[in-house]
């Protein structure tokens, strides 16, 4: 019997270099997909998978994050006031019970390796999940929900990972496989962002991670790595063969929303799946094709 996942990592304090000038003054995160921002996807992600604390780890200027789930009086007695009933109820949906959420800051951007660390107060003796904001997962069961399901069977690391184009294996934190059972695979080495042609596989690392608490005892001395960054990853690799450590193919469509041509992306499909403005959209889409196959003279 696993120890059960409870908590869940949420790092937020990164600088959004890709996405600027739209990230000078607003977080990455809080950049919303349709109508939702990124943070608010990966938070109900996770509370679909049954976690109950969940970790911010920001940095100065984002505490917009944390406001973003909390109880506002004053929009509450407005909307009451002006019966807005469908508005309420949108705004109920998104509060966590009191004391579920808790924010720590790093100090500096240093690494996501060093943004978990930040949290390993709040996390103790325990696994906890990691999600990246900025990594939106489309899929009938959400993607954390699957890989708990997994990991109460087989316990010890589990990384969600798809295949990537092999052009794109210096982005990522790529695999060499072992033993391979329906999704999941035998991680035997981690390398981060090598380049194509050392690339042990094109099986890639995406935002999603299961971990076991020893992770924090190796990231307390990782080096710096690619990018001079203290690279997650590199901490993961000094757990292979201490253990069980699985990627897991999940089912589903992963969008990097750090880039602006996935985020864009993103916002097609979500809109595209929204109940409300789903049919418009698609509309929208098939003028714009229409649009460009008639050779609009405005591109
Ligand atoms: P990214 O590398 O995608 O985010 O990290 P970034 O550094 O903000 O983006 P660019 O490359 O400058 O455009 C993935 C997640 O890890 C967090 C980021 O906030 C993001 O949600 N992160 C990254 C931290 O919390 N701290 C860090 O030092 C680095």
């Amino acid at each position: 019997m696993q120890q059960r996942v409870r908590k869940a990592i949420f790092p937020v304090g990164g600088l959004g270099v890709r996405f600027l000038p739209a990230t000078k003054a607003m977080p990455k995160e809080m950049l919303p997909v349709v109508d939702k921002p990124l943070i608010q996807y990966v938070v109900e992600e996770a509370r679909a998978a049954g976690i109950e604390q969940f970790i911010f780890v920001s940095s100065h200027g984002k505490s917009v994050l944390e406001d973003h789930f909390d109880f506002s009086p004053e929009l509450h007695e407005t909307l009451v006031r002006r019966g807005k009933t469908r508005e309420l109820e949108l705004l109920d949906e998104l509060y966590l019970e009191a004391g579920q959420i808790a924010a720590v800051r790093q100090p500096e951007p240093l690494g996501l390796g060093h943004a978990v660390w930040c949290a390993r107060h709040l996390v103790g003796d325990e696994p906890v999940a990691v999600l990246l904001p900025d990594d939106l997962v489309r899929a009938r069961t959400p993607c954390l929900k699957q890989m708990v399901e997994v990991y109460n069977e087989v316990g010890g690391n589990i990384v969600a990972v798809m295949d990537v184009p092999r052009e794109h294996t210096d982005r990522y934190g790529v695999l060499k496989c072992g033993r391979e059972k329906d999704r999941l695979v035998e991680v035997q080495a981690l390398v981060e962002k090598p380049k194509p042609a050392a690339a042990p596989s094109t099986l890639s690392i995406i935002g999603r991670y299961i971990l076991q608490p020893q992770v924090f005892e190796l990231l307390e001395n990782q080096e710096p790595g690619a990018g001079n960054e203290v690279q997650l990853t590199d901490a993961l690799a000094g757990m292979i063969g201490h253990g069980p450590f699985h990627g897991y193919r999940f089912e589903g469509t992963r969008y990097d929303c750090g880039d602006k041509a996935g985020f864009v992306a993103a916002t097609i499909a979500f809109g595209l799946d929204h109940e409300k403005i789903g049919t418009a959209v698609r509309q929208i889409l098939l003028d714009q094709v229409q649009q460009l196959e008639s050779g609009d003279p405005a591109r």
